[in-house]
């Protein structure tokens, strides 16, 4: 039988609107169901909400509606989220709902039965707004480490889980299975923490104290801790225990994808409870990293808190998932700023797919009546088969990144193709082809090729952005995606689907408009120069050969420049914005007269040109082939 792959999210807790950082999460997962569904793989995706629990309990009462009330409200505004970000689940569990209930409790029950909870006094620090209690030796400077607010004592029977007797066997396990926490920092650190002695868990609360829970089976003044609760949703809803068929076709789960701030629940807590209930370990927990705002905590007393519905509304679904994915390498903490969305919505999606995906319908209809023609590879083609090459190189490189849930190299490899693709259109200048009429065939080859280059580049691009790419498959004249068109038989047909000669392109809108943003005014006018002042500047066309990291710096990188029959050694603030593969080959403009100067103890004999302000965003280069050395006047 075959197993079913299985990615969860975190419940989200519906004590708040859901912000930047749940659409975070539950769009890594979206990418890789889809992925893996492309693959041929049978998927199971789960997302859901977490609705128990002093959090949402007291965000009830502070709005005076009863909880249950509460989360029936707030549910809505993570599913209608879900739903405009095109978030393709196949189930959602709330954990108010009867089905999650019972196996909590059934859960619970087992683990009294086999003595595995018990009863004891619970003495310690608690902490309020994490839910969290902590020993004394926890606690920093007698505040919660965690959120160093203020912590209350407390003293109270409760019910405790037997946690600290997995502890070694735990430890093994994460020893000896290096994929089991990724990546590998955040293994550390959980391997670290299981240095220390581990405690037992305390499982339960009283009524008293917190009534908005599922109540023990046991003991019915007591309801669950919150997070035994929670983390029991990734076997509820998959027919744990009352359908073992179905659910050992899910189980263990693939992926558990959640913020580094709840690795220590998932790979301590849940690993230890699943033990207790003879259970397979999940195979991934992958923790991501945080969104800053601006570069500051994200927080409703900062008015900081980014609000997706906003950004879907002024940039569209497809451009958010694909910048939360490329901008920042996952499991890393990225800074989310407007200026860095708009950069790359313009830079990537406008110019770079945008452009393609419109010149190469345009020029289809304007040159074959707006039909995808039959290529004729005669005599040579050696672009063609290049870019086919590269279309059948994309899988593996592709497929590692996604194992490595590296999902800004997966676009980045993607993109070049993107950028092969619109370099071949200027290389072949179809234009000037359609103008003689002895070059037809070429044109219509060209033409053909570049429709076939979109149509991959749609294939591979679809996980991320699955309505634009949807889009240029109808513009291509096809119904729709082949619904496993990177399963292993696809692959070995050599072909994305059917047959595109033929087909009636459907030009659309354009896909990405470009966002124009409003001018900045008197920023752009420093003080008046002379012709003279200006031919003082010896800038000329430079080629770069080698480039690589400044050691110890996140800016810069050490370029290796021929500046024409001379090489430099140039110190460039590019590595934000581009990596040192990006940038070999490119022509560039070289101030070549530039006093020598030394950056992170690094010497620099020139300077690069690029737009930008305090950030380079763009790259000055040529449209032309120049010769290295050429001067620029
Ligand atoms: N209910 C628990 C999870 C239970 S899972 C069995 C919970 N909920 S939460 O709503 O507070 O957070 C859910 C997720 O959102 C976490 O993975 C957390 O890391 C993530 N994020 C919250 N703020 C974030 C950012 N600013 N940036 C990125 N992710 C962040 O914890």
């Amino acid at each position: 039988m075959k197993k079913t792959f299985y990615i969860t999210t975190p419940i989200y807790y519906v004590n708040d609107v859901p912000h930047i950082g749940h659409a975070y999460t539950t769009v890594a997962a979206d990418v890789l169901a889809r992925y893996k569904r492309l693959q041929g793989y049978e998927v199971f995706f789960l997302t859901g909400t977490d609705e128990h629990g002093q959090k949402v309990q007291q965000a009830a009462s502070e709005r005076g509606v009863p909880p249950q009330q509460h989360a029936d409200e707030l549910v809505v505004r993570f599913q209608d989220l879900w739903k405009r970000l095109d978030i393709s689940n196949d189930d959602f569990i709330r954990t108010t709902e009867h089905r999650h209930k019972l196996v909590v409790q059934a859960v619970l029950q087992y683990l009294w039965d086999k003595k595995l909870i018990y009863e004891g006094m619970y003495q310690g620090w608690y902490c309020l707004p994490d839910e969290r209690f902590w020993t004394e030796e926890e606690l920093k400077e007698g505040k919660c480490p965690e959120c160093s607010r203020s912590v209350d004592r407390i003293s109270e029977k409760n019910y405790f889980f037997k946690m600290s007797q997995y502890q070694d066997k735990l430890r093994w396990h994460i020893k000896n299975n290096q994929a089991f926490i990724l990546p590998e920092t955040r293994r550390n650190e959980v391997l670290g923490f299981l240095d220390r002695q581990l405690g037992d868990l305390c499982i339960s609360r009283p009524k008293a104290r917190l009534s908005w829970g599922i109540s023990l089976p046991f003991d019915p003044d007591y309801v669950t801790y919150v997070w035994v609760d929670a983390l029991v949703n990734y076997i509820s809803v998959i027919g744990y225990p009352a359908d073992l068929d179905r659910f050992n076709e899910i189980w263990p789960a693939d992926y558990h994808l959640v913020g580094k701030d709840i690795l220590t629940t998932h790979a301590v807590y849940w690993s230890a409870l699943l033990m207790a209930l003879e259970l397979k370990l999940p195979k991934t927990l992958f923790a991501h990293g945080w969104w800053m705002v601006e570069s500051e905590k994200m927080s409703k007393s900062r008015r900081n808190v980014v609000d997706p519905n906003a950004i879907i509304d002024e940039f569209g679904a497809d451009a958010f998932r694909y910048f939360l994915l490329r901008e920042v390498p996952f499991g890393q903490d990225g800074n989310f700023t407007r200026d860095a969305l708009i950069r790359r919505y313009n830079s990537d999606l406008a110019n770079d797919l945008g452009n393609l995906v419109s010149r190469t319908l345009t020029m289809i209809e304007q040159f074959t009546e707006g039909i995808i023609p039959q290529p004729s590879f005669e005599g040579s083609h050696d672009q063609e088969r290049e870019i086919m090459d590269i279309v059948r190189g994309l899988y593996e490189p592709v497929e590692d990144a996604f194992n490595r849930l590296e999902f800004h190299h997966v676009l980045s490899t993607i993109w070049k193709l993107v950028d092969r693709a619109n370099r071949y259109i200027e290389e072949m200048a179809p234009w000037d082809l359609a103008k003689k009429q002895r070059e037809r065939k070429k044109l219509e080859t060209v033409l053909y090729t570049a429709a076939e280059a979109l149509r991959f580049i749609a294939i591979y691009l679809s996980p991320f952005m699955p309505n634009a790419t949807e889009r240029i498959i109808h513009a291509l004249g096809l119904d729709q995606l082949p619904t496993n068109a990177l399963s292993l038989r696809v692959r070995e047909s050599g072909l994305g689907g059917a047959p595109l000669p033929g087909r009636r392109i459907q030009k659309g809108p354009a896909l990405f408009p470009r966002f124009e943003k409003p001018r900045k005014t008197g920023t752009l006018s420093p003080s008046q120069i002379t012709i003279d002042e200006f031919t003082k500047l010896d800038l000329r066309v430079g080629q770069i050969l080698a480039a690589e990291k400044v050691a110890g710096s996140e800016k810069l990188l050490k370029l290796n420049v021929d500046i024409g029959g001379e090489q430099r050694q140039i110190v460039a603030g590019m590595a934000k914005r581009y990596s040192p593969e990006d940038l070999i080959h490119k022509k560039v403009i070289v101030l070549a007269n530039l006093k020598p100067v030394r950056l992170m103890g690094v010497e620099s004999q020139g300077m690069i040109l690029a737009a930008g302000d305090k950030e380079v965003t763009a790259l000055a280069t040529f449209l032309e082939d120049v010769e290295p050395g050429t001067p620029i006047k």
